[in-house]
């Protein structure tokens, strides 16, 4: 069901990989919502997801762009408001990689190279959109920005390794940032910290199954799709939220209020039983 929530709003979603991705779904129904288009991945992720078979289906244009890359921004920034005929009113950043993760590599033993790179993409990228947005005064009054976080940035989670850390970083960033959006321009600034997903990058994650399985016995509600996710990126990229800046938003079901639930204690006392 569509309500026209985004009737008229231009934006630009970044990481779209495959029909898995959270970027694709919120694509789908900022287009179903209403909104214009313009979809952005990595140069490489043209050649090995199918992005373009999303840019057919709600009539989008891609403009490629490496989010480590400043010119590639500014290009995708220019070219955007080009296509689109005018400012930005949202934008969503959906962009996450750690090589250290990928490659099997401890967080007690990094390759400090491979953590600067993840840090440089998942991380410092979305502070390298941001000033391209804001130098080129490319968004809207009123407009909205908002990254993908993951509950790691507040709790440990051994195997999401340095991805905690440029998750805590790019949580940060949008606060501090989004000061500056909200005072100079009226533009709000925000993460939503989903559940695990099963997409490329949450099965990238070793233990994953596991780590999916508990948190959805954990949240009373259950664990957030994908596409619950991208229902509640249209809210903030609506008229709806325009006074909802600088936060981290929990989209987990209700996760990370819980300390224990009735399932878990259950298969810890089978466990403890049968010793
Ligand atoms: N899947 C989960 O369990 C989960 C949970 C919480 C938060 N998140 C976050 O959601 C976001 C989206 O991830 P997803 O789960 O949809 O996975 P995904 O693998 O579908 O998307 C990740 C995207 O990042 C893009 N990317 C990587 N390097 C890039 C670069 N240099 N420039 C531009 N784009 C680049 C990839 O091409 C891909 O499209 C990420 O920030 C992720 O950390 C995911």
């Amino acid at each position: 069901m569509s309500y026209n929530l985004l009737k008229g709003k231009k934006g630009i979603i970044f990481g779209a990989l495959d029909e898995n991705s959270i970027a694709w779904k919120t694509a789908v129904k900022a287009h179903e919502e209403g909104a214009e288009i313009v979809l952005t991945n990595a140069p490489i992720a043209m050649r090995m997801g199918s992005i373009k078979t999303l840019a057919e289906q709600i009539g989008a244009e891609i403009v490629p762009a490496d989010a480590t890359n400043v010119e590639d921004l500014e290009n995708l920034v220019d070219k955007a408001t080009e296509i689109l005929g005018g400012k930005i009113d949202f934008v969503l950043h959906s962009i996450g990689m750690s090589v250290n993760v990928r490659k099997g590599k401890h967080y007690t033993d990094q390759n400090y190279e491979w953590t600067a790179k993840g840090w440089d993409v998942s991380a410092v990228s979305f502070h390298k959109t941001m000033q391209a947005l804001y130098q080129k005064d490319a968004m809207s009054e009123w407009g909205s920005i908002v990254a993908l976080s993951y509950m790691a940035a507040q709790r440990v989670f051994p195997d999401y390794n340095d991805m905690a850390d440029n998750k805590a970083y790019l949580e940060s960033i949008a606060r501090s940032f989004g000061y500056f959006f909200g005072k100079e321009k009226k533009v709000r600034v925000n993460t939503i910290s989903q559940s695990p997903t099963p997409t490329t990058a949450g099965q990238g994650v070793k233990g994953f199954d596991g780590f999916i399985a508990y948190a959805d016995k954990m949240s009373p509600l259950g664990n957030a799709t994908a596409q619950d996710c991208a229902d509640y990126t249209i809210t903030l990229f609506s008229d709806l939220t325009k006074k909802v800046t600088l936060q981290n938003l929990y989209h987990d079901g209700g996760f990370s209020n819980v300390g224990v639930s009735q399932e878990v204690m259950e298969a810890f006392v089978e466990k403890e039983s049968e010793k």
